[in-house]
């Protein structure tokens, strides 16, 4: 989990410990936007794409870059839902949302992975077994309620059998 923003030496700190290769990544991204500081939130998608999810450290070396404050990033990246602070889980389950699945349970299905997982849509779970996304559509509406979980997809699932389908995703 992304810790509260702190103070300027920490800021330092973390900024120092980006290996070359993170920091000239980093300084590929900011050059491929054409105006970063008017476009914070396409260099957070951007970095997010990268590396999976927003790190602090990636965000504090990329507010220095653009001349922002961390703050200021990471308030962005708490307010949009699209960005994900902790690190991508081994798993990643996709619980579809679309309307089709919608009509058919998918509300209750994404509550019982919040309640299994303890965690929020877009979370990782402690042990960093799984990440819970919300998406849209997954081209096979006939068979909704659908999940994926990684690249395999699961129809006409119930909640009551959301606990043997995890059990093989170790
Ligand atoms: S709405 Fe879920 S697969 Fe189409």
């Amino acid at each position: 989990m992304a810790h509260e923003p702190q103070g300027g030496e920490e800021m330092t700190e973390e900024v120092k410990q980006l290996t070359w290769e993170e920091k000239r990544t980093l300084d590929k991204i900011v050059d491929s936007v054409e105006d970063p500081t008017h476009q914070k939130i396409l260099l957070l998608q951007l970095a997010q794409k990268q590396y999976g999810s927003l790190r602090d450290e990636h965000m504090r070396y990329l507010a220095e870059k653009i001349g922002t404050s961390y703050t200021d990033l990471y308030g962005i990246a708490t307010f949009y839902h699209q960005f994900n602070l902790d690190p991508p889980g081994r798993h990643t389950i996709s619980v579809c949302m679309g309307t089709g699945c919608h009509v058919k349970g998918a509300k209750r299905l994404m509550k019982k992975f919040q309640d299994i997982l303890a965690i929020k849509v877009n979370g990782t779970t402690k042990d960093g077994r799984f990440s819970l996304k919300s998406v849209r559509c997954l081209g096979c509406c006939g068979l909704g309620p659908v999940i994926m979980i990684d690249e395999e997809t699961f129809g006409r699932v119930r909640t009551a059998q959301l606990e043997g389908i995890m059990e093989k995703f170790e």
